[in-house]
């Protein structure tokens, strides 16, 4: 019996206007351009206003997604949104706020792996589509942690920005999504995390006063932890579906630092310019980086049909997972590029 694939048919992504750049934040906390940009290769990241929430970033991302797939949103039939970042804490999800916006007509839901929601949702919206149970899903990964930094703390404001990405799955014959390898390890939980605000320590006077509602991060431990995962993750996705290092015309990494993006391209003895980055830009936007980074490299014309991809995440949790994908979509010139 022939296999069925979920192939990348669209892509979109949203960014907010707002640009918060590291003058920026040198008159919020002790920081310097030159420590931030030697350390991390960070220079500017985007922050979405007071009157918008991930449930926004993330609709807008997939308006351009559907509209890149030249398909209706009457034609999702499953939405999963990675995020930690949700519009509200507990309920209604995310994902049920997109499915109001965009008027889907179908199961919504998040998933949460921290940085690695997209790759998580990735396989939800794959194995959904493998196992005959949806023909078209739209993947989301969408996160604005620059609500949950504390900038007071120049260890990690530095880092985070705001930002949705997209994609549209759909059943096909061709390959499309070809493997993807998930892991865990509960007990590196302690490395990055935000303390208060959850069943384990509900948010109290005394707690907010201690400013444990903000992201908390060990930034030596997660930095070995990534550079360690992320050459693992993507040669075990790359065997799974009879690849090398080799036949990648690019990796995706999650855009954390440039530093561990340098680290894994020296690992993996892969070539720099097939390691994309825009991390310059960006910063680390969560789970919407590997989406946003995949939009960027697709409406610069700089992936081919047949190209092949490995999607590669890591984050808090800890969480990490690695994709590879047979790039299937022409240019952004014939495929309907998003306004
Ligand atoms: N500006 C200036 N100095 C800073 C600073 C900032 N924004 N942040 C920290 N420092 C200082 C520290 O206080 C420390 O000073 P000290 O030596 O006087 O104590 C010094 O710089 C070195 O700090 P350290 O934490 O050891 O720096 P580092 O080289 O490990 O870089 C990170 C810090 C956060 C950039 C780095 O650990 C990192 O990128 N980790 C991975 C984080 C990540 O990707 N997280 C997301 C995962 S999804």
């Amino acid at each position: 019996m022939t296999r069925r694939n979920a192939a990348i048919i669209g892509v979109g992504s949203y960014l907010p206007e707002r640009v918060l750049s590291n003058a920026d934040l040198e008159r919020m906390v002790e920081t310097n351009d030159e420590w931030i940009v030697s350390r991390t290769g960070i220079r500017e990241r985007r922050m979405g206003d007071e009157s918008m929430a991930t449930s926004d970033l993330a609709a807008r991302a997939a308006e351009r997604a559907i509209r890149s797939a030249g398909l209706s949103p009457s034609d999702i039939d499953l939405l999963v949104v990675g995020t930690s970042s949700p519009d509200h804490a507990l309920f209604p999800s995310t994902a049920c706020l997109v499915q109001a916006k965009l008027g889907l007509g179908c199961a919504a839901f998040d998933v949460n792996a921290a940085c690695t929601g997209f790759v998580y949702a990735l396989q939800v919206g794959a194995s959904a589509i493998e196992s005959l149970r949806a023909e078209t899903v739209l993947v989301i990964g969408a996160d604005m942690l620059t609500r949950h930094v504390d900038f007071k703390d120049r260890s990690t404001c530095i880092l985070f920005g705001d930002g949705a990405g997209a994609v549209v799955l759909r059943a096909a014959v061709e390959p499309g999504v070809e493997s993807i390898v998930l892991g865990s390890d509960g007990t590196g939980a302690d490395l990055l995390k935000v303390p208060a605000g959850g069943t384990a320590a509900p948010c109290t006077v005394e707690r907010i006063n201690e400013r444990q509602q903000y992201v908390q991060m060990q930034g030596n431990d997660v930095f070995k932890f990534a550079v360690r995962v992320i050459p693992k993750a993507t040669v075990q996705a790359l065997t799974a579906s009879g690849h090398s290092v080799e036949d990648l015309a690019w990796l995706i990494p999650h855009q954390a630092n440039q530093r561990i993006l340098n680290t894994v391209e020296e690992r993996l003895g892969i070539d720099h310019d097939r390691v994309f980055s825009n991390v310059e830009k960006v910063g680390n936007t969560s789970a919407a980086s590997i989406p946003l980074a995949l939009d960027d490299l697709y409406t610069s014309g700089r992936l081919q049909p047949g190209d092949l991809v490995a999607l590669v995440g890591f984050g808090a949790g800890l969480t990490w997972g690695a994709a590879v994908v047979r790039w299937t979509m022409t240019g952004p010139e014939q495929g309907g590029l998003p306004e």
